[in-house]
């Protein structure tokens, strides 16, 4: 079986190479030059834990290859999948789809023979049905159908993700696609994981409300964290009391500074827009999209009136840039606004990401000091902040940490350390929705 791929880009290129280990002849198509001559030496324009051995794998057996041919690769595939970027629109908080129109016209002008074309990236409901109305005003002879097929991966987990998912959801019409789409999945028969077919839009909505969902369980409990602070509860208690409930289940249930990253802030701000323009507004989507911005501009304030109600002058060790672990993407991340106001606010900032330190630079203001680990980010530093609960972090010896420092403030945005380990360490330990 051949397909091809649209977009080497995070969505594309795992996935790519994830049908290639199913044994799947994967064409990924990608036009950005230099990521592509990347790709083709072997080297991941992303940090994502195991893709470089899977991908070098998969280009060894013959089943995965790189190109920027699209007609070379459409020509001869079963089912093309559309997996290029849908950033937000400025302006109007839409996903912008001119890269996918664009990639289906391509598609379109190449496919010889009857394919399925399947959208792999988030889109808008509604978007399946005009990319059937595109290819058919491009090619009106053309023998094709259309899907909808929407990850569900998480970056830093993403491929375990895509080898053992909860579910895959696809959106299709007819019964040759169902017969396509269910013979590339076949793998994931033998781990029994359930197919979901639906109509087009609703499989489109699915993707959306399954994020939406997950980013309100998040701001759920930073709203429940915050009310712990005030009553003195414990944020974790309450979240192990509610999560053990099976209809409430455990996970997306951690504290932290806001969401970010590149898929919760985007698709509940979509989803937002399409119930609003659809006549069914969303108030829970909103408020949540209103609740964790707040949140995250919010977050700075924390730090400065832990150590004491200024920041000038001072120096602030930052450990975690990234919006979390496992991954270099600094999208939305919660460290920009609050790196961003104790710098404003006069403080001199240590920083030090395991993986995003190169993403980060350019995106942080000027004066910030940037480390080689964490103890260096630490040396001399009267207040620390943990914004990424990274491995590395949580394994610091809390003696050697205060030790380094000059100060005694720990800011624990993340709740990665024991409140009573670091307050007999000699630290003023702040944690997040737990009574000190
Ligand atoms: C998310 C979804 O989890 C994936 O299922 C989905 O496929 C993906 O978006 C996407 O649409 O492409 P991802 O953005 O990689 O994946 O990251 P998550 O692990 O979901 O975390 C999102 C944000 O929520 C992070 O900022 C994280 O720190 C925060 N979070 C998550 C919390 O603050 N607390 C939690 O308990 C869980």
């Amino acid at each position: 079986m051949r397909i091809a791929m649209i977009g080497g880009g995070y969505v594309g290129l795992v996935s790519g190479a994830c049908f290639a280990e199913f044994g799947v002849e994967v064409a990924v198509v990608e036009a950005d030059a230099a990521k592509l001559a990347a790709l083709r030496a072997g080297r991941m324009p992303i940090y994502e834990p195991g893709l470089e051995q899977l991908v070098a794998d998969n280009v060894a057996a013959g089943r995965l290859s790189f190109g920027d041919d699209l007609a070379a690769a459409v020509a001869e595939a079963e089912a093309v999948f559309i997996a290029v970027g849908t950033p937000t629109r400025r302006g109007d908080g839409h996903a912008d789809l001119s890269y996918v129109y664009a990639a289906v016209e391509q598609v379109a002008r190449a496919l010889r023979g009857p394919a399925v074309i399947v959208t792999k990236s988030t889109v808008p409901v509604g978007t399946g049905r005009r990319i059937a109305e595109l290819v058919r005003q491009v090619r009106p002879e053309l023998d094709f159908d259309v899907a909808s097929n929407p990850e569900f991966l998480r970056e830093g987990n993403a491929i375990g993700d895509f080898m053992r998912p909860d579910r895959v959801v696809i959106g299709c019409e007819s019964p040759r696609a169902q017969e396509v789409l269910r013979r590339l999945y076949r793998p994931l028969n033998l781990i029994e994981v359930p197919i979901v077919f639906t109509a087009i839009e609703t499989a489109e909505l699915i993707k959306y409300a399954a994020n939406a969902f997950l980013a309100m369980k998040v701001t759920f409990i930073n709203e429940m964290a915050d009310l712990c602070e005030r009553v003195g509860a414990d944020v974790h208690d309450v979240a192990r009391g509610i999560g053990l409930d099976g209809r409430i289940g455990r996970k997306f249930l951690h504290p932290g500074p806001g969401f970010g990253g590149s898929c919760f802030p985007k698709d509940t701000l979509a989803l937002m827009r399409i119930a609003q323009e659809a006549g069914a507004p969303s108030r829970l989507v909103e408020a949540v999209v209103a609740v964790n911005d707040a949140r995250k501009a919010g977050m700075a304030a924390r730090i400065v009136a832990a150590c004491g109600g200024s920041v000038r002058g001072r120096t602030v060790a930052v450990l975690g840039l990234t919006f979390k672990p496992e991954t270099d993407d600094m999208r939305d991340s919660p460290a920009l606004p609050i790196v961003a106001r104790l710098v404003e606010d006069g403080a001199q900032v240590r920083a030090f990401d395991p993986a995003g330190m190169e993403q980060a630079r350019p995106l942080l203001p000027h004066g910030v000091t940037y480390c080689h680990d964490a103890l260096d980010a630490a040396a001399g530093a009267d207040a620390l902040v943990v914004v990424t609960e990274w491995n590395e972090f949580r394994a610091l010896a809390p003696a050697r940490l205060r030790t380094a420092m000059r100060g005694s403030v720990l800011v624990d945005l993340r709740n990665v350390y024991d409140p009573v380990a670091m307050t007999q360490a000699g630290f003023s330990y702040h944690a997040i929705g737990r009574a000190r």
